[in-house]
């Protein structure tokens, strides 16, 4: 079965899906922007297992659970920090997208979505993440069966407008 890929305007704390990514850093303890959404909105414990994983290098992903949040699941990833896009920040980026969705289809999860990871404070221009995203996503998708419905899930209208174009004209 083919998977759907589609954009929404959003919080993502509040979606109910199998899995939710953190754009989170590399201490996975926490922080502001949609970390410390996610941090607020699942509770404490949270931090608790957060605390057992030993941190989580850029580029890399790891799995906790979703406590108080609709999502079952909550696969914390961390980006590149922005600095002129030749230090490997796009391949970086990649691998976010990449090693999320293989941990999120490791504990069977079905639908999953995603912040535009690194497009805050870590300063990465906002369409060139995006670019990066959709292409990532569609790569990976043929080797995750399990994987039905990706949602990239944009805190702003403009950041939706971006999306759309690129997953209008992207094959999926
Ligand atoms: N739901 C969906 N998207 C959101 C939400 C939300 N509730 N809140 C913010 N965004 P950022 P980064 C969007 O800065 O650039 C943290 O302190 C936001 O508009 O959260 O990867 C971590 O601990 C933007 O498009 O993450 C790290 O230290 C996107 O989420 C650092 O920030 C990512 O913005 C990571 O920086």
């Amino acid at each position: 079965m083919p998977s759907i890929l589609r954009a929404m305007q959003a919080d993502i704390t509040t979606l109910q899906v199998d899995a939710i990514v953190n754009a989170a850093n590399s201490s996975l303890l926490g922080g502001g922007g949609v970390d410390g959404a996610i941090h607020r909105a699942a509770g404490p414990e949270l931090l608790d297992e957060c605390r057992t994983l030993g941190g989580c290098k850029t580029g890399e992903a790891k799995l906790t659970k979703g406590y108080r949040l609709p999502a079952k699941f909550i696969v914390h990833t961390v980006g590149p920090v922005w600095r002129d896009g030749k230090h490997g920040e796009p391949e970086l980026l990649a691998s976010c997208y990449r090693n999320s969705l293989r941990v999120a289809a490791g504990h069977g999860a079905h639908s999953i979505a995603f912040p535009c990871i690194s497009t805050g404070v870590y300063g990465y221009p906002f369409e060139l993440a995006a670019r990066v995203a959709v292409d990532a996503v569609n790569s990976s998708l043929p080797q995750l069966d399990s994987i039905r419905e990706v949602i990239f899930c944009c805190f702003s209208a403009g950041d939706l407008a971006v999306y759309r174009r690129l997953l209008d004209a992207a094959p999926a």
